[in-house]
């Protein structure tokens, strides 16, 4: 199978997880894209979604699915996104595709955080895939002086010859030659940096389960 044929079986598989009659938290991807597709077809059955990025609300608007702004609506029972990284005890490196705040965002105000993610996503410890900083353009320099202080190699992202800018109207930068043993302790002090808006590492707000797609099927692993 091809990657994209095991991102679009555990597209599928999500739907076993989303609740009837409910709001659902849609990420950001070409996982979720898969999903949001499959969620089409049952899109008379849930109340609507609450996004996490413009691409994907244009996806699912397109669908006819009803996005709701976060504020609109109250704790939410299931997030639905993808990841770059994921460890053994379910924390994650996401914002590859520059949307980590707004995944944040949803993840914090769901109950359950389901990923899914092909087989080449599963990793022992988190940081061979560079870690998506969104940053303040002012606080970019000294923010990657303050990660080759620990080691890491920050690059700010770019799309064609200009910085990238986010749905927030920030930047990116993406640091690699990390080596993550302690995600919550590096989320949490990295979190603190000034001029840092979100750091892509998911220790708070990991998977609590993850649909992993391989050429056997989807694996289910809880957390
Ligand atoms: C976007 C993300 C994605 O979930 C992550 O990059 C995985 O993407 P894909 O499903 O395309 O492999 O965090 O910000």
């Amino acid at each position: 199978m091809t990657q994209d044929e095991l991102k679009a079986q555990v597209g599928q598989a999500a739907l076993h997880y989303v609740p009837a009659g409910e709001v659902v938290g849609v990420g950001t991807g070409s996982t979720v894209n898969h999903f949001i597709t499959a969620l089409g077809a049952m899109k008379d059955r849930i109340a609507g979604a609450v996004s996490s990025s413009v691409a994907s609300t244009v996806r699912l608007q397109a669908l006819g699915i009803r996005v709701f702004d976060a504020n609109e609506v109250g704790e939410i029972s299931v997030y639905i996104d993808g990841a770059d990284e994921i460890d053994p005890r379910g924390f994650m490196i996401k914002g590859g595709g520059a949307a980590l705040t707004r995944e944040k965002i949803v993840a914090a105000q769901c109950r359950r955080f389901v990923c899914i993610a092909d087989e080449s996503k599963r990793v022992e410890v988190l940081g061979r895939y560079p870690v998506p900083v969104e940053v303040i353009a002012m606080a970019t320099q000294r923010l990657v002086r303050q990660f080759a202080a620990m080691g890491g190699s920050a690059r700010l992202r770019l799309q064609g010859v200009q910085p990238l800018v986010t749905d927030n109207g920030q930047c990116i930068l993406d640091v690699s030659g990390l080596s993550i043993s302690d995600p919550a302790g590096f989320e949490t002090e990295v979190n603190q940096w000034p001029g840092v808006v979100t750091v892509g590492v998911f220790a708070h707000q990991k998977a609590s389960v993850c649909l992993l797609g391989t050429a056997d099927g989807v694996r289910t692993i809880v957390y």
